[in-house]
């Protein structure tokens, strides 16, 4: 196992720029996720650690060494790919089996280590068939299959888990979790699943736009987002959003004209860098507001618009003003649909986020 260095890497496409001066450090035995929306640059910075592609600008190292412009198969990287990427003339075992093949693993070694391989992912009965003659999600196991047979440096990983169903994909994950935790893989794993990185990564690197919007611990990043798009893109629902109005005066600050929160008892957080008017966006996740049916201190008013029951808990969303708010509710009661009802933020669980959205502390 090796650690990862990016270090101010760029990579053009004509005139489009799909990754901008990203700096990652991957430890040894690290799994890191990147996490983001479609066309954000995961794959492309995947690619640029394998070597399928060779930066504009920056250094990438695997270990102490630069690699920057090394070829793949000089870098001792195994990689899953979105699209398995199979031998479709070759069966299950031999297309496991290949990286061991042109390492010169004799065969009965090979097939050993396959099978163990492929039967902790349940398709060591199928290691007779051709691609082909197995389906998606299988082919899929067997691409990760392929890639956890030798023990490479570094595993790259491109949304592995992407066309497996529901049952099969948290079981999947269980398994990458519990292979990372037992034989500490460096690993960079691609996914646009908040839920599965969340799960997997020791730390996560929410891109957009080709940059690192944060990098953290996945509870860190979670609760306190760096800025309103990992606000708005982590979590379901995502944190409420909700446009403020600074009053220094008066020592407040105003949702829809009422008071959330008074400047004063945050003076610490945020009071210097506060100025009066309306850039201001106040951040606080639905679990994090308290509803009651009747007023309490330092609570504003709302509507309940929408119930949805999930299961365990209650999603109710109510409007103050012009503006919807998330709530979550861990109760066995949901209240009643247009009932007034009192909201609460938890003041510890809320964020303020300035005019460039970024967070101000
Ligand atoms: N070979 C290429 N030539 C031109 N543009 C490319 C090439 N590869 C990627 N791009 C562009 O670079 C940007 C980033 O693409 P990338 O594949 O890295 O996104 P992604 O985050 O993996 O998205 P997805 O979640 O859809 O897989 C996109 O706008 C894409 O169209
Ligand atoms: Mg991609």
């Amino acid at each position: 196992m090796a650690k990862i260095q990016l270090e101010n890497i760029t990579k053009k496409f004509g005139e489009l720029t799909a990754v901008n001066d990203v700096s990652l450090e991957v430890s040894d035995g690290e799994f890191v996720a990147l996490l983001g929306p479609s066309g954000c640059g995961k794959t492309t910075t995947l690619r640029l650690i394998a070597g399928l592609e060779v930066p504009n600008e920056g250094r990438i190292l695997i270990g102490d060494k630069e690699v920057t412009k090394l070829p793949p198969r000089e870098r001792d990287i195994a990689m899953v790919f979105q699209d398995y990427a199979l031998y479709p003339h070759m069966t299950l075992l031999d297309n496991i089996g290949y990286p061991l093949k042109v390492r010169g693993v004799a065969k009965p070694d090979m097939t050993a280590r396959v099978t163990e391989v492929a039967t902790e992912l349940q398709i060591g009965d199928l290691l007779e068939r051709r691609p082909g003659q197995v389906s998606g999600g299988q082919q899929q196991r067997a691409s990760v299959a392929r890639a956890l047979v030798h023990q490479a440096q570094v595993f790259l990983f491109d949304e592995p888990l992407s066309n497996l169903d529901a049952k099969l994909r948290l079981e999947a994950r269980a398994f990458l979790k519990h292979l990372q935790q037992e034989v500490g893989v460096t690993a960079v794993y691609v996914t646009h699943d908040q839920a599965e990185a969340m799960a997997l990564a020791d730390r996560i690197a929410v891109m957009n736009y080709g940059r690192v919007m944060q990098l953290g611990h996945p509870l860190d990043v979670y609760r306190r987002p760096a800025n309103t798009f990992v606000a708005a893109f982590i979590g379901s629902p995502p944190m409420n959003l909700l446009p403020c109005e600074v009053d220094i005066n008066a020592g407040k600050i105003l949702f829809e004209g009422d008071r959330v929160l008074d400047i004063a008892s945050y003076r610490e957080r945020w009071g210097g860098v506060l100025k009066n008017g309306r850039d201001i966006t106040l951040g606080v996740r639905p679990e994090n507001i308290a509803i009651s049916s009747t007023e309490v201190p330092g609570s504003i008013p709302s509507r309940v618009y929408v119930i949805q029951p999930l299961g365990g808990e209650w999603l109710v969303v109510t409007q103050v003003g012009g503006e919807l708010v998330s709530v979550r509710l861990f109760q066995d009661e949901a209240p009643e649909l247009s009932e007034n009802v009192w909201l609460k933020f938890d003041l510890d669980r809320t964020f303020l986020y300035d005019k460039n959205g970024d967070l101000l502390q």
